[in-house]
């Protein structure tokens, strides 16, 4: 299939071009660069330095499908300017959607994410939980769910949701650099690597087993695998949602414990109190993805953690 890919220049996009690309897909990427990275080298694609947007530039009738990763995804900056959310991802998605809707393109596969459920407070989280997202960041992502919904029944687009859990982990070089970074593994891994003092804990007193909180962790490749999985299932008039995460928790003292073992350095770690808004417990049901999708993640915490801190070693 003849796909675009945006935000293929970004940690999750790069990924995921790259296994479309070893599948046999022809790849063409759209990214306006604003947190992604113009050196990464994904041989085979096709790439369009511009916004979302404008992507009627790019989209015409040879094109089967957009797989659409490009958004703004810091949760913080999303509370203190939620209107970057609503103009970055709801109405820059609506555009895409547009330009797709003129070209006759007929699939999506959408990042949606975990964010869109809030803090619903079972042990896993199914994909019928209501979504009750607590910041505008998952609020923008749910409203791109609701348009995709809307689009599949009014005009038959086949659109596939991914709601991804905690994303972690390296594919060679392909890793992550976010800035600012605000995910866990990549913080520790920088404390081991002496580039900051210490890892804070934020929060010792919540009701999981050693009082830190527990997320899903899922590794970038199994991740990417999923896409692959949803661009070939994607069916004409249908939206489909799913989960994507390992069904395991690992707590916060648990990764850093993982990161002492396979990276062999110090990590300091400070005790501090909850975040507020942080909920103790968010783990994925991945079996909707593993019926449909055929999905089920092969990489655990380890090799997260150690595919992350080579890509950190050797790259940077
Ligand atoms: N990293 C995670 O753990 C996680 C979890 C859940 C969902 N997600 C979602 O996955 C997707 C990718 O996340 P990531 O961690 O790779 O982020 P990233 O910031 O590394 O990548 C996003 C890419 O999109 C590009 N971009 C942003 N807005 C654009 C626009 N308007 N037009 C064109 N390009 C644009 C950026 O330049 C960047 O290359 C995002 O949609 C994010 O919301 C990520």
């Amino acid at each position: 299939m003849k796909l675009l890919v945006t935000g293929g220049a970004g940690y999750i996009g790069a990924v995921v071009a790259q296994q479309l690309l070893n599948d046999g897909h022809s790849v063409e990427i759209l990214d306006n660069l604003t947190t992604g990275h113009g050196d990464l080298e994904l041989t085979g694609a096709v790439w369009h330095e511009g916004d979302i947007s404008d992507a009627g530039e790019v989209l015409d009738s040879t094109f089967d499908g957009v797989v659409h990763l490009a958004a703004k995804s810091l949760v913080g900056e999303s509370v203190e300017h939620p209107e970057r959310y609503w103009h970055g991802n709801i109405v820059a998605s609506l555009r895409l959607l547009d330009a797709m809707r003129a070209a006759g393109v007929p699939r999506m596969v959408f990042s949606s994410t975990a964010a869109v459920y809030g803090e619903p407070g079972v042990d896993k989280i199914t994909e019928d939980l209501p979504p009750r997202p607590t910041n505008p960041y998952g609020a923008s992502k749910l409203a791109i769910d609701h348009m995709l919904t809307a689009e599949a029944h009014a005009h038959g687009l086949a659109a596939v949701s991914l709601r991804y859990f905690n994303v972690a982990g390296a594919s060679g070089a392909l890793r992550e650099r976010h800035d600012p970074e605000t995910h866990l593994i990549p913080n520790i891994l920088r404390v081991a690597l002496g580039e900051s003092t210490e890892v804070k804990i934020f929060g010792t007193d919540y009701p999981t087993r050693d009082g830190t909180a527990i997320r899903d962790y899922i590794h970038v490749v199994d991740l990417a695998d999923a896409h692959v999985r949803a661009v070939r299932t994607a069916t004409a008039g249908k939206h489909a949602v799913y989960n994507l995460g390992t069904g395991t928790g690992t707590s916060v003292r648990e990764i850093i414990d993982a990161v002492r073992e396979i990276t062999g350095r110090e990590v300091p770690a400070a005790e501090s109190p909850r975040r507020a808004g942080d909920p103790a417990v968010l783990v994925a049901s991945g079996d909707r993805a593993a019926e449909e999708l055929g999905w089920r993640p092969q990489r655990d915490i380890r090799e997260m953690v150690a595919d992350a801190w080579n890509a950190l070693q050797q790259f940077s």
